[in-house]
């Protein structure tokens, strides 16, 4: 079975050929990454502008170094949200004109549940229940996944997400975009002991992630301290490097303990981590420690597609498509789809969209 997988949700155009959901044939990405880099973080209409241009030649390019023809191609699979509207729209009208052309079923994905789906190809096969901590610059998601296709929110963010966080960090000390690269850079050189952030408590006893008070609690100590943010340039110094790794070791510390609580309590045969921060080399050790100590086997993407790519969305089509699931061509993009389909957010999830387009 060949998919053809679409993703232009953010700010990266991919298309991807994937054969029976676990062998990649081709995986095409063109990031924006330069395009936003001058505005420090991703500037929705230059986006899409940018799908529009690319998507065109990307799908082209997927398919030639898959050697398939679209004709061979069983169906196409495409991101359908969340993300940004009109970055969305370009990958799913893009893939239904496709579809709809070449009389191929279609099947609009869910871009979290690819992400879980990108550990697929270079690990052995995911064991029910599996947990899955889904970290990118979006979301920050902890899910308990008792059997295919079932996915009940266990952990969420309240506020920013733990890749914005690393961004917003990044941004704060002159860094760059994105944060997380640059932030883990600097912080293998910086001592994670001299600047310690406090993990934040959710009132409520829910256990939830917070982000937040980490961005407040840098910023207030940049002013108190009398930290100059780093000029273009420049080599950061030690107080710098000390700040990056209290900094990614308060957001990996806090990923961690509540992943490793939470699996304690709901005994998942499989971890998987995943998502743009899961590129994280500290976040990778500290969760195989945890994952050492409960005795549980854990997977990540590869790194080229822990960030956004169009594999994962082809191979989360696959399972779909396999349980008889399509869409028909009135599918649109949805800029509020949730995952979870069990437990006390079910209610959430199947309440009316605010905005669809
Ligand atoms: O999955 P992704 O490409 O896009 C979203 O779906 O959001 O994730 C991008 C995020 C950015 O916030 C970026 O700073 C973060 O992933 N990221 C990292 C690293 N590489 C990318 N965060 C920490 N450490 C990294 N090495
Ligand atoms: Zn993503």
């Amino acid at each position: 079975m060949f998919v053809l997988g679409i993703e232009t949700s953010c700010d990266e155009t991919a298309a991807s050929v994937v054969r029976d959901g676990r062998e990649i044939l081709s995986s095409i990405i063109s990031s924006q990454i330069e395009l936003h880099r001058p505005y420090g973080g991703v500037v929705p209409e230059l986006a899409s502008r940018d799908h529009l241009e690319k998507i065109g030649p990307i799908v082209d390019e997927a398919l030639e170094q898959a050697k398939v023809q679209l004709a061979d191609v069983d169906a196409v699979a495409v991101t359908q949200g969340p993300g940004l509207i009109g970055s969305l729209l370009v990958g799913v009208c893009y893939a239904k004109s496709l579809a709809y052309g070449a009389g191929k079923p279609i099947v609009g994905v869910n871009h979290i549940e690819g992400h879980f789906y990108s550990v697929v190809f270079e690990n052995p096969p995911i064991e029910y229940p599996a947990m899955a901590l889904i970290v990118s610059g979006g979301h920050t998601n902890l899910f308990y996944v008792p059997e295919e296709g079932q996915y009940k929110l266990v952990s969420r963010t309240r506020d920013d997400a733990a890749g914005e966080a690393f961004d917003k960090v990044s941004k704060m000390l002159g860094l760059g975009y994105p944060g997380g690269p640059v932030i883990e850079k600097l912080a293998r050189a910086g001592d994670p002991k001299r600047v310690k952030f406090p993990i934040a408590k959710i009132s409520d006893g829910k256990p939830d992630f917070s982000f937040s008070g980490l961005k407040t609690a840098v910023s207030r100590y940049v002013r108190e301290s009398g930290l100059k943010p780093l000029v273009k340039g420049a080599t950061p110094g030690k107080e710098i490097l000390d700040l990056a790794a209290g900094v990614q070791d308060n957001i990996v510390r806090s990923l961690v303990k509540t992943m490793e609580s939470q699996a304690r309590d709901l005994r998942p045969k499989t971890l998987v981590v995943a998502g743009g921060v899961a590129c994280n080399e500290a976040l990778r050790s500290a969760s195989k420690a945890a994952a050492v100590r409960l005795g549980v086997p854990i997977y990540f993407p590869s790194k080229h597609l822990s960030t956004d790519n169009a594999a994962m969305i082809a191979a989360a089509g696959t399972v779909k498509l396999l349980a008889g699931k399509h869409s028909g061509l009135e599918m649109t993009a949805d800029i509020t789809m949730r995952l979870q389909n069990i437990g006390g957010e079910e209610a959430a999830a199947t309440k009316k969209p605010r905005y669809r387009l």
